[in-house]
């Protein structure tokens, strides 16, 4: 018998990693696989878990008396710090046009609930009369300078 070259050994070699490859593929090397269970439906959790998510408190501990006495403060309070404080709204200083399109902004962009007419009229009125422009220049926020 002629001697083993070192072409038989890769030959053989090789043949026996395409084997072993193709027996895995095929998945004869690996035990049972885990099985895909599908998540746990929405309706199956505790409604005690579900509640206490949807009853969420807002993120902030503002009260009413954070914004200032008027007209329809009640109203603006409970309708517009559901996602924010008051602070998002003390800062801004608006015609009532452009509190119009921030109500819009609001209701569009970050998918407050609807309102009736009648209370978006009534809380523009008092944003409007509340937080109007302010003074421009650069002193107008100078707290040394009232
Ligand atoms: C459904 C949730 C939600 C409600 C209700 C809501 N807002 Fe907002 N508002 C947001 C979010 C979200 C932002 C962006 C917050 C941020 O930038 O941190 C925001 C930002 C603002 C800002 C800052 C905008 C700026 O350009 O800096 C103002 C002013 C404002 N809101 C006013 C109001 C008023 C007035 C109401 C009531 C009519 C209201 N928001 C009700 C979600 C809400």
């Amino acid at each position: 018998m002629k001697q083993l070259t070192i072409t038989h050994v890769v030959v053989i070699a090789l043949m026996a990693v395409f084997l072993l490859v193709a027996m895995d593929r095929a998945g004869a090397l690996r035990g049972p696989q885990p099985t895909y269970t599908p998540p746990v439906a929405a309706a199956a959790v505790p409604a005690a878990v579900a509640d206490t998510e949807k009853g969420k408190p807002p993120p902030h501990n503002d009260k009413v008396e954070d914004l200032p006495d008027g007209k329809g403060r009640e109203v603006t309070f409970y309708t517009c710090t559901a996602c924010h404080g008051v602070a998002l709204i003390k800062a801004q200083g608006l015609t009532r046009d452009l509190w119009d399109s921030t109500f819009d902004l609001m209701l569009e962009k970050h998918r407050m609930p609807p309102v009736k007419p009648a209370e978006r009229a009534e809380i523009l009125d008092y944003l409007s009369e509340q937080f109007p422009p302010r003074r421009r220049g650069r002193n107008a926020d100078n707290p040394f300078l009232k």
